[in-house]
Order: structure tokens, then sequence, then C-alpha cells
């Protein structure tokens, strides 16, 4: 009777997990590096979301494992794993959202630029199978340099002629994350209400943050503004110098992606009411890509918000432009490298 008891019980509580994560709709998501330092946590995160019917799983090796792992977790989607480029394709058919996670991480004393040489390759290699195979899916690009990786992927969508550029969105969320969290901390904020916009590119000097449009309106003095600016343009060498050369920041990133691929997922599903700051194609300076704060809908990017951009304080403005100089030749060497591989 007390085996019975207990088995009604687990029934039970099954059911009652199984209602808090009742799909609301199915979406496929497909993490290209899924094994890696950001891959696993970030695979972990959307295995959560009741938005996901379906988590493919794609690396170069050890992804097995992890999807094993993953599948145990009683939240709705199935887990898939595709190990190797011969599996790559399978990995990409029917997918809604590709994350691309893949790539070396820095160590200490390197910039993110220093990366180039390896992860442009394995950007336009996992494009172009993008390209072949879910054309239509969203695209976020996390792997470094963002600066450039993001010009490469559309060079190779261009040369495959499947290019949307409201669909293509270099994953700048961490830099957003970080803001908030330092404006939080420094102002002695609840954490959930504060939103700073981050502007420019992903790397130093090009990560812009407007503090003056941060909501709810703080006033920081010069000297805050300073010091908070630097220690978010810094943040991620802040975590590469702490893990001593471990990595880079890989949960703080899960978490930041986790976050944009749920936005993506709530666009898709009709939320009319998605904004987030991504690095894109832009009309809004006069680089081609810039990180702004943009509206997503089901087709990918609905609207830009020029106002972000408007009445900046004369710090952000000479910080605006002398980010320009550095994130043009950045997005000139990606579209350089691509163009020279065909
Ligand atoms: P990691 O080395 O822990 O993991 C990378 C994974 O990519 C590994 O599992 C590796 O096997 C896989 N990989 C390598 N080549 C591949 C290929 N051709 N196809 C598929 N998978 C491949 O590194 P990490 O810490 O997860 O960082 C990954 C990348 O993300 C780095 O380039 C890092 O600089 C970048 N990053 C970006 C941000 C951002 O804000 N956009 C933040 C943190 C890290
Ligand atoms: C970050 O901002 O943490 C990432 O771009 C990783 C890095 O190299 O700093």
């Amino acid at each position: 009777a007390l085996r019975a008891s207990f088995a009604r019980k687990a029934h039970k509580d099954a059911q009652v997990v199984q209602s808090q994560f009742q799909p609301q709709a199915s979406y496929k998501v497909a993490v290209l590096g899924a094994a890696g330092g950001i891959g696993q946590p970030l695979a972990l995160l959307i295995k959560m979301s009741p938005l996901v019917s379906s988590l493919h799983l794609y690396d170069i090796a050890n992804v097995k494992g992890v999807a094993a792992d993953l599948s145990h977790c009683n939240t709705p989607s199935e887990v898939l794993d595709f190990t190797g480029a011969a599996e790559l394709p399978s990995s990409l058919k029917g997918v809604d959202v590709v994350v691309i996670p893949a790539g070396v991480p820095r160590k200490p004393g390197m910039t993110r630029d220093d990366l180039f040489n390896i992860n442009a390759g394995i950007v336009r290699n996992l494009i172009e199978a993008v390209a072949d195979n879910c054309p239509d899916a969203f695209i976020h690009i996390i792997s470094n340099p963002v600066n450039s990786t993001v010009p490469i992927a559309a060079e190779v969508l261009k040369q495959k002629g499947v290019y949307n550029p409201k669909k293509l969105l270099g994953v700048s969320t961490l830099d957003v994350v970080r803001a908030n969290t330092f404006v939080a901390q420094k102002k002695n904020l609840k954490l959930i209400d504060v939103d700073v916009p981050v502007v420019g590119g992903h790397a130093g000097i090009t990560i812009l943050p407007l503090l003056s449009k941060t909501k709810p309106s703080v006033s920081l003095t010069d000297e805050e503004v300073e010091q908070l600016t630097v220690r978010i343009q810094n943040a991620g060498t802040e975590v590469v110098e702490a893990k001593a050369g471990a990595g880079s920041a890989t949960l703080s990133m899960a978490y930041a992606a986790a976050r944009f691929v749920e936005s993506s997922l709530r666009a898709l599903d009709g939320d009319g009411d998605v904004y987030e700051c991504s690095y894109v194609a832009s009309d809004l300076t006069e680089l081609p890509f810039f990180a702004s704060r943009v509206k997503l809908g089901r087709n990918g990017i609905e609207a830009f918000i020029p106002s972000d951009l408007q009445g900046l304080t004369e710090y952000e403005q000479k910080a605006l432009e002398a980010l320009k100089p550095e994130l043009k030749a950045s997005i000139e060497k990606g579209i350089a490298f691509a163009n020279k591989q065909t």
C-alpha cells in the first residue's frame, strides 16, 4: 500500500511538473558548438524553455554524452545529437533558430581579434551549411570576434543567394546583461527594473553603453559614467583574467544567449513587444553593421529605434565617433576574408 501511494504521489508530481512546462509552441533550436563551455549550459537553459519542442546539439566531438544527460530532464523538448561534418546538415533541417557558439575562446593577453584566424573559417563553414539547410532560420552568432564574424556570415549567405539581413543577429546581449548588473549595483536599484541599451559592436571601445538612456533614468556623475563604461567594455577581459587560461565567459554568456533565444522564440510566436540589442546590418550610422536596440517579430528585425542614437551626451557622442574606425576595420576584415575564399 505504501508503495502504491508513493507511486501515485510520484505520478502526480510528474503531472505538476509537466503542466508547468506545457509547451505553448513548438520550435526547433540548433546549437552549433554544443559541447563547449557556452554550448553546454546554453543547451540546458534552452531545454528549460516551454517554447522549444526539439533541441539539436551539434559539435565536432563529445556531444553524445551532453545530449544523453540533458535528455533526462523532464521538460518537453526532445534532444538530438549530431557529431561531425557528415551530420551537420541533418542537425539543421527544419530548424527555426540556429545559435553558433563554436570556436576558440580567448586566453589572458589576447584580444578577440586574435581569434580571427581560427574562428573565421569555423563560422564560414557552419554558415554555408545553414544556408544550404535552413536559410529561413534566425541565426545567432556568438563566436568571436563578433564584429567580424557577423559580416563573414552575411557575405557567405549572399554568396549562397539566401541573405536575409533581418534574421542575421550578432549576440551582444551579454553587454546589456553586464551593463544592467553593474548599474543596478552602483545605484542600489532593483535588478529587474534596470535596462541599459548598449550599441556599437562587441569588443573593447566598440562596446558603447548608453548610460544616459538607462531605464529607469539614473543620475550618474561624470566619474561614475567613466568607471561604468570602462568596466562594461572590459568585462569580458575581467572574466578571461579571472579564469587565468581556462577560457572566457561561459555561464553569463549562456544566460545572455538563452535570453536572446527566448526573445527570438517569443517574436516568432507573435509577441509584439520584443526588443533586444543586437549587432546587425544597419542604416543607423554610416557603418554597414552596428549594434543597437531592435524590435524583433515573426520575420526577424521589424524596426530599428533611431531615437536611441539621438540626444546623446557629449561623452557618448565622442565615444561613438571614436569607436567607428575600429569597428569599420573589423567589418572590412570579415568581408575581405569571406570574399577571398571564393
Ligand atoms: P569552448 O572551447 O569551450 O567551446 C567551443 C566549442 O566549439 C567546442 O566544443 C568545440 O569542439 C566546438 N567547435 C570547434 N570547432 C567547431 C566546428 N567547426 N563546428 C562545431 N563546433 C566546433 O569555447 P566557449 O567558451 O564555449 O566559447 C566559444 C566562442 O564564443 C568563442 O569564440 C568565444 O570567444 C565566444 N564568446 C562570445 C561571447 C559574446 O558575447 N558574443 C561571449 C563569450 C564567448
Ligand atoms: C565576452 O565578452 O565575455 C566574450 O566576448 C568573450 C571574451 O573574449 O571576452
